[in-house]
């Protein structure tokens, strides 16, 4: 899998967070949005298209180098993953979002776990203003498409189109992780 990669702007994000009005009250446990609401949305775009989410939950994207408009994005793909795991499918992440409310987003990614090939890593390692900001992108796209096909358990042969996959066993996670 490729590795991602995504950058951290924090004096960027220092300095804006300077620039925020007072807060009138205080949301229990959720920090407020240290970013605009228009660089949420543009940062949330941004990630999406470098973050490889678009490669997977889009279909065509990679095929047709990126260029695939944009309110068909993330509607989820029949492109299923076999390997060990079974068959896995990546999701429509447009419906997804307009089932959750950003806070149940934040709790839900900080603590992502799926099946492979999806990187659940690299979303629980993003800071906190890049997982609101991919959250309020996909969720101002609105709903699209149908759900992604079911996942297939272990074993079983998936009809075509699929990328199976042969895979060494994982290494031992390291210590700390
Ligand atoms: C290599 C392909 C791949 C890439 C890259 C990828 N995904 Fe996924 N994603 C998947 C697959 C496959 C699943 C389904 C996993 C399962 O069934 O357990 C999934 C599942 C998810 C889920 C869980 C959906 C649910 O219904 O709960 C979220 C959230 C998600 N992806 C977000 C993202 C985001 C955000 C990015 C970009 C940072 C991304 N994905 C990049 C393949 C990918």
């Amino acid at each position: 899998m490729r590795p991602i990669r995504l950058p951290m702007f924090p004096a960027l994000v220092l300095a804006l967070a300077a620039c925020q009005p007072a807060s009138p009250r205080v949301v229990a446990a959720l920090p407020a949005p240290s970013l605009s609401d228009a660089d949420l949305l543009a940062r949330g775009e941004y990630l999406v298209r470098i973050g490889g989410c678009n490669d997977c939950h889009t279909p065509g994207y990679a095929e047709s180098g990126g260029t695939v408009a944009r309110d068909t994005w993330l509607v989820g793909s029949p492109m299923g993953f076999h390997g060990p795991w079974g068959t896995t499918y990546p999701s429509n992440l447009r419906l997804r979002m307009q089932q959750l409310t950003e806070a149940q987003w934040m709790e839900y990614s900080a603590s992502l776990r799926t099946r492979p090939m999806m990187p659940d890593f690299a979303v629980r390692a993003m800071s906190e203003d890049d997982r609101r900001a991919i959250y309020r992108f996909v969720h101002a796209l609105g709903a699209a498409g149908q759900p992604a096909p079911e996942a297939l358990p272990p074993g079983k042969t998936p009809p075509a189109p699929y990328l199976g996959l042969v895979l060494p066993a994982a290494p031992q996670a390291a210590a700390g992780q």
